[in-house]
């Protein structure tokens, strides 16, 4: 029997219309490149007509007051990679308020943030252990001193946003920017609210004329407040293609058929909140009403939701909310992506890890006949564009490998809405290298 081409679709969806393989390969390979540096037009501070000044930004405390506090609230916690043979050791661990930086249950080595105390508890439990960096409150008071001494929305729209890690109300000027600068490409997409009432925003690319035939694409970053890295990347990604229109036959060809969808930032909430209180947040703003904060919103989504790998209990880093779509962040993401009506395939951009996980997460299962193979055959294909523009070795393979999870958006993306799904774990590796807590360079 032949085997069917990838691009084949058993969902209906004509995934082969498209050179879907090669754009997602394009977008591999943008992603992990980085930005190519800073634009001329760029540099002198004004793009066409538009100014470049930067936004006024809320007073908070002084600096050196912020950074005291982030010494002190971190002091003394070191990262830790622990193995774990039994679940109900994680159980413990996790009672005892220790930050897992790898979510997962298996047995085998994960990623911990640990005070002295937590520390103490491994060593009494007999747990084998390697504390990875004892700098974590450095890590972190060097990131904010930093930060503040960049100023306030350095450059909004222009030569260095991809210097360093840039605010919500920059990342929001930066996109306006980029399609004011490229209006015959792109435009500013309002999804809806997040449940503070910020606008859930993101960029519609395509070349142009009549794209209503055109399979949409969405990639969608930093459901997970504290990983930051995922921001500048998709939005580098979305620069280069709409620089690269009219320049490169490939992206002027990609854009002409489909149209991008990217969202930079799907939990606005949690990235106020780990800008401005506590760096460390992952899940969004909810008032539990228990006295915790915070739902996960890649335990959130309807398909599948409640299952394993996913946490009933509110103050739990992957707390699955009280029902399907129960966060508006979810819902407004999900609505968009039906709306669109015909999304062929679908990035959810997290850190850390170097993964390239397909569907499904939830359980030990794949996609049925030549869904499940194209996936592993496009994971493995964008591991080896990696590796060779950058050398960085990116392991493909399906989510429940790493763990299982329920309720994720990937999952919802393939498994409800018919797309090819990727969740991609960004760089570092491991916790050696910061994890969530990257130096600026690592953006380029
Ligand atoms: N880090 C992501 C999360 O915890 C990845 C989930 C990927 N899915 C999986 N089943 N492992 O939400
Ligand atoms: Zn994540």
């Amino acid at each position: 029997m032949p085997t069917p081409a990838i691009g084949a679709s058993t969902t209906g969806r004509s995934v082969g219309r498209m050179p879907i393989r090669t754009l997602l390969a394009a977008a591999t390979l943008a992603a992990v490149l980085g930005p190519a540096g800073p634009s001329a037009a760029a540099a002198s501070g004004t793009i066409g007509s538009i100014n470049l000044a930067p936004a006024a930004r809320p007073a908070g405390p002084a600096p050196a007051d912020r950074i005291a506090a982030i010494r002190r609230r971190h002091a003394g916690e070191v990262l830790a990679r622990v193995l774990i043979t039994d679940p109900r050791q994680l159980d413990r661990l996790d009672a005892a308020g220790c930050d897992q930086w790898t979510h997962g249950h298996q047995a085998g080595w994960h990623e911990f943030r640990l005070d002295q105390a937590q520390l103490e508890l491994v060593r009494r439990m007999g747990l084998r252990h390697e504390v990875v960096r004892e700098d974590v409150a450095e890590l972190l008071a060097a990131e904010a001193a930093r930060l503040a001494a960049a100023g306030d929305g350095a450059a909004v729209g222009g030569a260095d946003f991809f210097a360093d890690y840039r605010p919500l109300d920059v990342v929001a000027s930066f996109t306006d920017t980029l399609a004011a600068t490229h209006p015959e490409l792109a435009s500013v997409v309002d999804l809806g609210q997040s449940l503070e009432g910020r606008p859930i925003r993101g960029l519609r690319i395509t070349g142009p004329g009549d794209a209503t035939d055109r399979p949409a694409v969405l990639i969608n970053a930093l459901q997970h407040a504290r990983e930051w890295i995922t921001v500048p990347t998709v939005l580098w990604f979305a620069q280069s293609m709409l620089e690269g229109y009219g320049q490169d036959p490939e992206i002027t060809a990609i854009l002409d058929a489909i149209e991008l969808h990217v969202i930079p930032v799907t939990n606005p909430d949690g990235y106020v909140w780990s800008w401005d209180e506590n760096r460390l947040w992952r899940k969004n703003r909810r008032d539990n009403g228990d006295g915790s904060f915070g739902v996960d919103l890649n335990r959130n989504w309807s398909f599948q939701w409640g299952g394993q790998g996913a946490s009933e209990n509110p103050s739990s880093a992957i707390y699955r909310g009280t029902g399907p779509f129960s966060e508006p962040e979810s819902t407004v993401l999900s609505q968009y992506i039906l709306d669109l009506g015909d999304v062929a395939a679908h990035l959810d951009v997290h850190s850390y890890g170097q993964l390239i996980l397909s569907p499904f997460g939830y359980d030990f299962v794949e996609p049925e006949g030549i869904t499940g193979r194209t996936h592993l055959v496009l994971g493995r294909t964008f591991a080896d564009y990696i590796a060779e523009v950058s050398g960085a070795i990116y392991d493909p393979g399906p989510a429940w490998g790493l763990y299982l999870a329920s309720g994720t958006c990937s999952d919802w993306a393939h498994g409800g809405a018919g797309a090819i799904s990727f969740t991609f774990e960004l760089r570092p590796a491991n916790a050696n290298e910061g994890g969530f807590v990257l130096p600026p360079e690592a953006i380029e």
